[in-house]
C-alpha cells in the first residue's frame, strides 16, 4: 500500500515505518522535522501541501500520528494546537476523500479521557481508582486533550458523511523519558514503566503493532475507537482496592512479585488511581500485547536463574 505517515520523524512514526516498509508498503513520511524517514519535511497545517502530497503520491492509506501532545502543551500556544491537532487533521481527512483513500488510522490519546474531575479526584483522595473504557464520555483537561477528542470527532464525521474506514487508537504512554509524575519511582525509572504495564503504558512496538493491525483491519471495521495499552490484570472491582493498597492487588494476580521485586529493589506504587480497560482492542481488533507485565515478572524470573 501506498501509506502517507504523519510524524515520521517522532518516537512513534520512527518505529512504525520501518515495520511498514518491511511489510512491503511504500511509505511517505511528512513532519516538520528532518529524519531518515521523512520525505517531506513540512506541516499538516499546511493544506496544500496535504492535498498535494495525498495526490502526487497515490496514497492509498493515511496513518494520522503526527501532533503536538502533552509536552507541547508548555511551549506552544493553543491556537497552535487548533492548527496542528485540528486543522491538520481535517486537512488529512479532506485529502484523503479527495484523493480517493481507502483507509485512514489516527493516534489518539487516553489522556483525553481524564477531566479535572477525575484528576481532583485523585488528589483529592478519591475512594476508588477510575475504571476507563471507550463508552465513557470525555471531558478533557487541557489543550491537548480538547485537540485530539475535536479530531477523533471530525475522523468520526468523515465515517460518516464520506464512508471513509478510520480507526482511532487511544493510545496509553509508550514515551521513551523516565516520568515526572507524582507516583514516579526516583530509584528506577524501569520500575515505573513495569508497574505502569499494569494499567496505563505498552511499549512503543507494541504501539506500532497496533497500528499496523488497524491498517489491516480498518476497511473491514467502518469507523471504530480503541483504548491501547498493555492488558490489565484488574477488574473492574478492584478499583476501591486499587486505591487503598494496590501492592496486595497486584500480588493476587501475581503472588510471585513481591519476591521477584524484592531482589532488584523494585517497589509497587502504594495506590493505583485509573485503570485503561483495552478490552474492547483485542476482543474487536484483535490486538494482543507482545509485552504486559506478566513479560516483566517473566523477565525477573529468569534473572534469577541465570544468577
Ligand atoms: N508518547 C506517548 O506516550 C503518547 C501517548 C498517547 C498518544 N500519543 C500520540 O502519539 C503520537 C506520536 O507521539 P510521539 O510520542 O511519537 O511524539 P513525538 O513528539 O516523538 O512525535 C510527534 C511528531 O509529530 C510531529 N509534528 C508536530 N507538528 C506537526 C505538524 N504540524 N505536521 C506534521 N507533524 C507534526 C513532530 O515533529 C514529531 O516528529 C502523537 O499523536 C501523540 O499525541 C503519544
Amino acid at each position: 500500500m501506498r501509506i502517507l505517515l504523519t510524524g515520521s520523524s517522532g518516537w512513534l512514526g520512527s518505529a512504525l515505518a520501518p515495520r511498514l516498509r518491511a511489510l512491503g508498503h511504500d511509505v511517505t513520511g511528512l513532519d516538520p522535522v528532518p529524519s531518515r524517514e521523512t520525505q517531506i519535511v513540512g506541516s499538516i497545517a499546511d493544506r496544500d501541501l496535504v492535498l498535494r502530497t495525498a495526490r502526487d503520491n497515490r496514497i492509498e492509506a493515511i496513518i494520522h500520528s503526527g501532533a503536538l501532545h502533552k509536552p507541547n502543551i508548555e511551549n506552544r500556544a493553543n491556537s497552535d494546537f487548533v492548527a496542528t491537532n485540528v486543522q491538520g487533521t481535517l486537512n488529512l481527512l479532506d485529502a484523503a476523500v479527495v484523493s480517493g483513500v481507502e483507509r485512514f488510522v489516527f493516534t489518539s490519546t487516553t489522556s483525553l479521557m481524564i477531566s479535572q474531575a477525575i484528576r481532583d479526584g485523585f488528589k483529592g483522595g478519591a475512594r476508588k481508582a477510575a475504571w476507563l473504557t471507550e463508552a465513557m464520555s470525555p471531558e478533557p483537561r487541557n489543550i491537548y486533550g480538547v485537540t485530539k477528542l475535536s479530531a477523533e470527532h471530525l475522523c468520526r464525521l468523515y465515517h460518516i458523511q464520506h464512508g471513509l474506514p478510520v480507526v482511532v487508537l487511544r493510545t496509553a504512554r509508550f514515551f521513551p523519558e523516565a516520568d515526572d509524575m507524582a507516583h514516579a519511582i526516583e530509584q528506577s525509572d524501569a520500575n515505573t514503566k513495569a508497574n505502569e504495564l499494569l494499567f496505563r503504558r505498552l511499549t512503543v512496538e507494541d504501539a506500532a503493532a497496533a497500528h499496523i493491525l488497524a491498517l489491516e483491519k480498518a476497511q473491514q471495521l467502518g469507523f471504530d475507537i480503541f483504548i491501547v495499552s498493555a492488558p490489565t490484570p484488574f477488574r473492574p472491582d478492584d478499583c476501591a482496592a486499587l486505591i487503598a493498597d494496590a501492592p496486595s492487588v497486584v500480588a493476587r494476580y501475581f503472588p510471585e512479585f513481591p519476591a521477584l521485586y524484592a531482589r532488584k529493589s523494585w517497589t509497587m506504587f502504594a495506590s493505583i488511581d485509573r485503570v485503561y480497560d483495552a478490552s474492547r482492542a483485542s476482543d474487536r481488533l484483535g490486538f494482543v500485547c507482545r509485552t504486559s507485565f506478566a513479560d516483566v515478572l517473566a523477565e525477573l524470573r529468569a534473572e534469577v536463574g541465570t544468577a
